[in-house]
């Protein structure tokens, strides 16, 4: 089971694809005129946007009190270098969540402890939300990092829609489960559907968010379309992609990866530099499509808007 279940993104980056290597190809599928490929894949990416129906919603404009220290990633590398299990353990699952992953109709369904349950279609969920456009890092447990304009809203302003009951002290997450359309769901020994978790003082935070964008246009498949999370101080897996269901509970919500490996993925999960991942250290991280490896930052850089939501929770694995 532990030799089947770990996953392959669970290694160390420089032991899956060596730093050199990844450059590498990338140099030589550029010089191989996969440039022109690129744009062959960015009009057909264009013409998908133009044919989506939240499309007239974007660009949207940014909020200049989310802004970052260092540059964007480029939206080709980003692009091309995913973690999306549905389609495949490995990064290269940009093409096959493209073509399979079908995005209307979407619907989000809010039940558990909430005043009244509600399955509600994107396109109008959207319409009632405000977006806007951040720009946040994102810090892959496997130690590389990339920094992305997102476009979304405040997960703060999803609660207020689907109106949770006091009573309710966490909220989950769900992503699709169709192995028809996403061959890794046919993998038995993974627990599908993905599920990830929030507090909901975590939820509730400014920083997380609800993204329905990404780049100035509705988000690609590979990215978690149409509606995923963005958390930026935990690490990526938090993150849930193309989510079906929102469901307020008073019990603690066991995510994917902790209920596959449970000594290496908890819930919290925050970005800590100085608590090693059991496999590999988290002191530094690969920027993608650059050959920096930079110092991780503790809560990635977010501890002064996050910090204060772990007071009195130092006894709980904050940090895996
Ligand atoms: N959500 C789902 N449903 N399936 C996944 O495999 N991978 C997670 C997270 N959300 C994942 C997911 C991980 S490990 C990371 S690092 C981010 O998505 C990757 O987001 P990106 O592909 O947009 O970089």
């Amino acid at each position: 089971m532990l030799i089947r279940s770990r996953p392959s993104w669970a290694l160390p980056e420089r032991l899956t694809t060596p730093e050199d290597v990844y450059m590498n190809r990338r140099q030589i599928l550029a010089g191989m005129g996969l440039g022109a490929g690129l744009l062959v894949s960015g009009g057909t990416v264009q013409a998908r946007a133009e044919g989506d129906p939240t499309a007239d919603l974007y660009p949207a404009k940014r909020n200049e009190a989310f802004k970052l220290d260092r540059a964007l990633t480029p939206e080709d590398v980003n692009a091309q270098y995913n973690n999306f299990y549905e389609f495949g353990g490995h990064k290269e699952i940009y093409k096959a969540a493209e073509s399979m992953l079908k995005t209307r109709p979407w619907t989000v369904t809010f039940d558990g402890m909430v005043e009244e349950e509600k399955t509600v279609d994107f396109d109008t969920l959207i319409r009632a939300m405000a977006i806007e456009e951040r720009l946040y890092r994102h810090r892959c447990v496997e130690a590389w990092s990339m920094t992305v304009p997102w476009t979304g809203f405040p997960l703060k302003a999803l609660l207020d829609y689907a109106r949770p009951l006091s009573s309710a002290t966490y909220v989950r997450f769900e992503t699709f489960m169709d192995p028809d359309m996403a061959p890794g769901q046919q993998q038995f020994f993974y627990p599908w559907p993905y599920v990830e978790g929030l507090t909901m003082a975590e939820a509730a935070n400014d920083l997380s968010f609800v993204v329905t964008g990404a780049y100035g246009k509705p988000l690609r498949s590979q990215f978690g379309a149409p509606i995923r999370l963005a958390t930026p101080w935990k690490y990526g897996f938090k993150s849930i992609k193309s989510i079906v269901k929102v469901t307020f509970t008073d019990e603690r919500p066991k995510s994917f990866w902790e209920q596959l490996q449970a000594q290496e993925y908890g819930f919290w999960a925050n970005v800590n530099p100085e608590v090693p991942h059991p496999r590999w250290s988290q002191a530094t991280e690969q920027v993608l499509g650059t050959r920096d490896r930079v110092p991780t930052l503790l809560f990635n850089g977010y501890a002064e808007q996050v910090a204060g939501l772990y007071k009195g929770l130092e006894d709980e694995a904050l940090y895996m």
